[in-house]
């Protein structure tokens, strides 16, 4: 099997490196536009202190050849995130065979690019995508889409170093306009607005979640100036 030979350096720094290993580099996650951080303690609701050694770095996946390791590691991870309460398209966490499934079928769209950080043995344990419009008017952007950290791995800022190797990637493709949407008063729509993203507003009663409430979706959009 082979991983894309395309291997991003730390984030917020450097140009595309080509490499021919599929872990990447040796380094860790960092803050958008800042400098590394140590990982912190658990906060209250995630399962105790971070089970997961230091991240070593982002990789961008093959899209159609994954390992059925990573296929596998990815369905953990979006598994744990649903069933820790994020509204990610599931109601209902599904099996791992349903997830390995949907990741299969991602994976093998051409306009999909997604990224992976691993932790010391190499598994996945955080993960982000792009999906690329390819429409003939909308070549200039992009969606962020499945932002997703296993909650053993939270707190090690794989997030921000995911969502700073996206931008580095879609400016060097020229892509200048990104969005998103995330659930209304979650985590992640705090920090997009912490990390510049736009609010447009929030479209009421989008998604459905546990319990049968429909919850908000709040729209986000970031133009990247060229450097
Ligand atoms: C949102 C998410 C991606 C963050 O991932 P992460 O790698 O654990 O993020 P980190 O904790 O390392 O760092 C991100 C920031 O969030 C802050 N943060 C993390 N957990 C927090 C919490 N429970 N309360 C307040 N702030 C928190 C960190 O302090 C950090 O802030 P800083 O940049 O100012 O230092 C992760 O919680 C997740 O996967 N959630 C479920 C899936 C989801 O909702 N995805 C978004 C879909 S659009």
């Amino acid at each position: 099997m082979r991983i894309e030979p395309l291997t991003f350096p730390a984030p917020g720094g450097g140009a595309l490196v080509p490499s021919t290993t599929r872990g990447g580099t040796a380094v860790r996650p960092g803050r958008p536009g800042g400098s590394p951080q140590a990982g912190r303690p658990g906060s209250p609701g995630r399962p105790g202190p971070a089970a997961v050694a230091a991240p070593a770095g982002f990789s961008l996946l093959d899209s159609l050849a994954a390992r059925t390791a990573d296929l596998s590691h990815l369905a953990d991870v979006l598994i744990d995130c649903v069933q820790g309460g994020a509204s990610v398209g599931w109601v209902k966490a599904p099996t791992t065979a349903a997830a390995t499934a949907w990741w299969s079928a991602f994976l093998a769209d051409p306009d999909h690019r997604t990224w992976v950080g691993r932790d010391d043995s190499g598994r996945i344990v955080a993960t982000a995508s792009l999906a690329l419009t390819s429409k003939d008017n909308g070549t200039h952007r992009a969606e962020v889409v499945k932002l997703l950290v296993h909650r053993q791995a939270r707190g090690n800022r794989f997030a921000p170093g995911l969502m700073a190797t996206i931008e580095r990637f879609a400016r060097a493709e020229g892509r200048s306009l990104l969005t998103l949407d995330t659930e209304t008063g979650s985590l992640a729509e705090s920090l997009y607005r912490r990390w510049g993203w736009t609010e447009v507003g929030a479209v009421p009663g989008f998604a459905r979640v546990a319990g049968g409430a429909l919850v908000s979706t709040t729209v986000f959009y970031k133009q990247l100036a060229a450097r």
